[in-house]
């Protein structure tokens, strides 16, 4: 019979290897951040107690695939060595569990699925869950690192960020030691700890920069090795690829996204060669994906207020002031049947909306008289938003 679908091209060899969720086993170009997690994870291997640890770059620099490869290897040295504790690992990603509450539940049950004991459900009190988890970690006899991935998703509530560091000093735990690698989008998450959680979870910082062009490109080349056939790629692809990623914001997940689309592109026109058209094709593609992902996180009147300034750019009335925004956003609202929120926090969200990298912020200063103002312009594609606010209705 027939059916909608292609006949499978020679294109991929393997299109996992593509794809987000992928995990690499070997990390390129990034020696340096190695030596020195190495360096800060060397007292557990040593037997000692573990140091915290905070790791910080923007998003796709490798912070969670460099984490996850220390973590095996760490795994790994121990296990070579018979006169030091076994190491566990309990990871949670705190953009799925956005509290202190929610985290250590899942930390409870990431160590409790190895265990006999049944996972734990809300409902419980704050101190309940935490017992439960100085109970696992304590029930280990050894260390315990726990990560603690997009750690920015918790803001204020450093509950967890406190009581972990100081089980030990606290008396939560006796035969245990627990340490914490904190990974984090951003650095203004470490500056607006309190001084007593960022002595003890910054110990050892690790910045990963942004890649250039040329470490995207090994990336890439590896990568396309790994999921390509030979010789379907233009020698154009990678390099452009490379330089996209690396002028925008050094990402090597947005680097593969781009090899990976442009491949799609070629394939579902029914090609077995990728060109550096299709690259263009595939940026488009990504940069729709990307928004999404954004908007997706965005709270209701934070695409309220990102609708207002995309409307006021599709009819070039941008670079735009708070308060001239605050009427468009009142219309958005109305014709959502939403109450608007007040100026002052419309202007809050204009400030977000610029730190998510959706607007653009200008400094007006017009000396003495004029007084300062700001004013913003959208930096994303203004037909993306409205495709996905519509979609998302
Ligand atoms: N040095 C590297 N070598 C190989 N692949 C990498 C490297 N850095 C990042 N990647 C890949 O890029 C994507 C994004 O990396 P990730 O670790 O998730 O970034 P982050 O956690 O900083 O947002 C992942 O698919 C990962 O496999
Ligand atoms: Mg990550």
């Amino acid at each position: 019979m027939d059916t909608p679908f292609r006949t499978r091209t020679g294109v991929f060899t393997n299109k996992n290897v593509l794809k987000q969720q992928y995990e690499p086993e070997e990390i390129l170009e990034r020696g340096e951040e190695i030596e020195a997690y190495a360096n800060a994870l060397q007292d557990v291997v040593d037997g000692w107690e573990p140091e915290n640890v905070f790791v910080y770059g923007k998003t796709g620099v490798g912070k969670t695939a460099v984490t996850r490869y220390m973590m095996d290897m760490l795994r790994i040295e121990t296990d070579q060595r018979p006169d030091v504790d076994d190491v566990h690992v309990a990871e949670v990603n705190c953009h799925h569990h956005p509290s202190s509450y929610q985290a250590a539940i899942a930390l409870v049950n990431e160590l409790r699925a190895d265990t006999e004991r049944e996972a734990i459900t809300t409902g419980l009190s704050t101190s309940d869950v935490l017992t439960a988890l100085f109970e696992e970690i304590e029930a280990r006899e050894g260390t315990v690192l726990v990560v603690l991935d997009e750690i920015d998703n918790l803001g204020d509530d450093d509950v967890l960020l406190y009581q972990l560091p100081r089980a030990k000093a606290n008396g939560n735990i006796e035969h245990s030691q627990v340490g914490v690698v904190g990974i984090s989008n951003d650095y203004t998450f470490r500056n607006d700890l309190s001084s007593k959680v960022q002595d003890t979870l910054c110990e050892r910082e690790i910045k990963f920069p942004p890649y250039d062009a040329n470490e995207l490109r090994t990336i890439l080349t590896d990568r396309a090795k790994k999921g390509l056939s030979e010789g379907v790629l233009d020698d154009s692809v990678i390099p452009k690829c490379a330089a996209i990623a690396a002028q925008d914001r050094g990402s090597a997940r947005q680097a593969i996204d781009l090899l990976r689309e442009a491949a799609n592109v070629a394939v579902e026109d029914g090609r077995e060669s990728v060109g550096e058209a299709d690259v263009d094709a595939a940026e488009n593609r990504v940069e729709r994906g990307r928004v999404k992902d954004s908007i997706r996180d965005l709270t209701t009147h934070g695409r309220y207020t990102l609708l207002a300034v995309t409307n006021l750019a599709m009819t070039e009335q941008t670079p735009v002031r708070a308060k001239e925004a605050y009427g468009v956003y009142e219309r958005v609202c109305a014709e959502s049947g939403a109450e608007p929120l007040s100026q002052r926090s419309v202007h809050d969200h204009l400030i977000d909306l610029a730190m998510l990298g959706f607007l653009t912020q200008y400094d007006r200063n017009h000396g003495r008289s004029g007084g300062q103002y700001y004013e913003y312009e959208l930096d994303v594609e203004p037909a993306i938003v409205t495709a996905v606010l519509g979609e998302e209705e």
